[in-house]
């Protein structure tokens, strides 16, 4: 006989003690009084002793595991105790120790992912120190020269100043790129959407860098002609950085003489697809999945002479996903790379 479990322990209890008072009692009143109780007699107190401490047990079991249970609810706060319900608590110990196993299971998987934070909390404390470390002795290093006398020397001194006012801007724009993150991972960012032109800001943007592409003779291009506005919604000023980091990361790891061209073409039916080529070294598979963690760089020297924090691609990435939007990265080690994002369509254009 298959007895649901719940009610299985109160079942076999009564049973044992239903056995043992009648056994005792059929033998008491025979040895003793001599009497043989009649069939009936004894049925009908099988059956009212075995009701009685089946309701007896299985009452009493239910309410002291309750209330053992639920203290331990309390005390551990494994859950909100109020989500828990009498009904739910019974004699049932294999259901409620699966329970507990799997609240003891969530409760490791949080403290993983609580070290795992506190990991990278390190990681990214130690980076900052280190990133803005080497432009603050850059400069240090210019000015105690200078007021070591290197001041009397007209042209050493000017060049000193330059240098270290350049140090300067560099520890300025780590410290902005540092501001901007923490405030996108905080979410206090407001994004203002608003519909702007995007042909408009990429022109713009390759007006702004024009110089800097020439330093590095890199042609900025447009993949076709494009006459009229193209209308999107967004945070423009976002938009402005993520375009300019993507832009400036071709002209930085392009190849000298090679061309940046942006794209723009219809993306699933109310987007549109911004792409940012480049023929340059292009970046390796393995690299591909961890450039937009927060201080990665494939080749950390040259970032750092072409004045990169490693926080351009991180910034771009949270910016896109700010707005419920993806980007994707392509590329081919040695041939270039391609960098896109999706964008949403204004809906009167
Ligand atoms: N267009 C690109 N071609 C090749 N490598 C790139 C390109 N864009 C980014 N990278 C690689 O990704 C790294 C991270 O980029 P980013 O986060 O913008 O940092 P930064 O530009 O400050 O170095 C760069 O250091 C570079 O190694
Ligand atoms: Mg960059």
């Amino acid at each position: 006989m298959k007895i649901k479990k719940t009610y299985s322990f109160a079942f076999f209890s009564s049973l044992y003690i239903t056995i043992f008072t009648s056994v005792t009692l059929i033998s008491l009143a025979y040895f003793l009084f001599d009497i043989i109780p009649d069939f009936w007699y004894i049925l009908l107190f099988l059956i009212i002793v075995f009701i009685f401490t089946f309701i007896v047990t299985q009452f009493r079991i239910e309410k002291f595991i309750y209330q053992r249970v639920k203290k331990i609810y309390d005390n551990v706060s494994l859950l909100d105790s109020a989500d828990f319900q009498k009904t739910s608590i019974t004699s049932d110990i294999a259901t409620l120790s699966r329970e507990v196993e799997k609240f003891a299971k969530d409760k490791q998987l949080q403290i993983k992912n609580l070290n795992k934070r506190e990991g990278y909390r390190r990681e990214f404390l130690g980076n900052i120190s280190h990133e803005l470390k080497t432009p603050l002795f850059t400069v240090q290093g210019y000015l105690l020269t200078l007021s070591d006398g290197a001041i009397n020397d007209a042209k050493i001194r000017d060049k000193y100043i330059d240098r270290a006012n350049k140090g300067v801007e560099r520890l300025i724009a780590i410290v902005k790129d540092l501001d901007m993150i923490s405030k996108l991972e905080a979410a206090d960012l407001n994004i203002n959407k608003e519909p702007f032109d995007i042909v408009k800001l990429v022109k713009g943007i390759y007006d702004l860098l024009e110089i800097k592409a020439k330093k590095r003779n890199v042609t900025l291009l447009l993949d076709k002609h494009y006459h009229y506005p193209i209308m999107v919604i967004g945070d423009e000023e976002r938009y402005e950085q993520v375009l300019t980091n993507l832009i400036v990361n071709s002209i930085k790891y392009g190849v000298i003489g090679g061309t940046t061209m942006v794209s723009i073409e219809s993306f699933e039916k109310n987007k549109m697809l911004v792409k940012v080529t480049d023929n340059g070294e292009g970046i390796k598979a393995e690299d591909q999945s961890r450039l937009f963690e927060r201080f990665y760089r494939v080749d950390r020297s040259r970032s750092r002479d072409q004045g990169g924090s490693g926080l351009g691609l991180s910034i771009v990435k949270h910016i896109v996903e700010a707005h419920g939007e993806e980007i994707f990265v392509k590329s081919e080690h040695k041939k270039g790379s391609e960098f896109s994002f999706t964008i949403e369509k204004s809906e009167n254009f």
